[in-house]
């Protein structure tokens, strides 16, 4: 991939949020959901959060990652400013250097496994003989090299989910955000998702925000977060005794 010497900027964290707040309109009112949520990562950073059913963990993902405004707040992306800024800009910056891993997986039907993850690199204005290389070097490193062209109605949730990891490595992102990435998966295989994750997000020195229900994947963050009331409390030791209900 071409390297623009303004971007990335290596010095700058990889992301920066201050104060962001979120309230979503409904017939009946105003329903807040963030109040001032603030957050620093490093590069190659592991990040968890968790947080009752309805906190606002995907909220804060979806502004986080550019897919959903704040209300107020700041955000910065590698030391640019991302508030603001238009949506050309985000869905620019999004294909360039962000990847994403939802629980629903979230891929596209009619495209095979192979064609799921060389479309990221697509959509980031990549060349289609290098996006093919590479996601096929990647689902070989998933464990999928004899998967490439089942589609994601042919593949299991596990393995629709190794396309989806592949997917968002694909462009070589500095930051992943993972959204309950084991949720729709057994516990063994949710597992190995993880692992899987860890594996290749530490190979590359990607920045991973862990959204999970699951406390023993959180622990595994160097910082878990728990998110209550709109706000971010660092719970990183565990000793907090309201914790270990989320
Ligand atoms: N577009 C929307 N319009 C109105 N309310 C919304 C919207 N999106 C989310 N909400 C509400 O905001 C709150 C937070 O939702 P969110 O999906 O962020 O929770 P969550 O912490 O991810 O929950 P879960 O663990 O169940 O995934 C919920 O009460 C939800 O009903
Ligand atoms: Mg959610």
């Amino acid at each position: 991939m071409p390297v623009d010497p303004q971007f990335p900027r290596a010095a700058a964290p990889v992301l920066q949020a201050s104060a962001l707040a979120k309230s979503f309109k409904t017939p009946h009112g105003s329903l807040p959901v963030l109040d001032g949520v603030s957050l620093d990562i490093e590069a190659g950073r592991f990040v968890s959060i968790r947080g009752a059913s309805g906190a606002g963990k995907t909220t804060l993902l979806q502004i986080l990652g550019g897919l959903d405004r704040a209300d107020s707040g700041e955000l910065h992306w590698n030391g640019e400013r991302v508030s603001g800024r238009g949506n050309a800009f985000l869905a620019n910056r999004r294909a360039r250097w962000l990847g994403y891993v939802f629980q629903a997986y979230h891929l596209v039907p009619e495209l095979t496994a192979l064609e799921n993850v060389a479309l990221a690199g697509r959509i980031a204005g990549r060349p289609r003989r290098e996006t093919n290389t590479d996601a096929s070097a990647l689902l070989e490193r998933v464990g999928l090299s004899g998967r490439m062209t089942h589609l994601p109605g042919q593949l299991s949730g596990g393995e629709c989910q190794r396309v989806a990891l592949a997917r968002a490595l694909v462009n070589h992102p500095r930051l992943i955000l993972a959204d309950e990435p084991t949720g729709n998966l057994d516990e063994h295989t949710g597992e190995e998702i993880m692992a899987l994750l860890l594996e290749l997000t530490k190979a590359e020195n990607v920045a991973l925000i862990l959204v999970t229900h699951n406390i023993a994947f959180a622990n595994l963050a160097s910082q878990t977060l728990v998110l209550r009331h709109g706000k971010l409390h660092d719970e990183t030791n565990g000793d907090n005794p309201e914790n270990r209900s989320v």
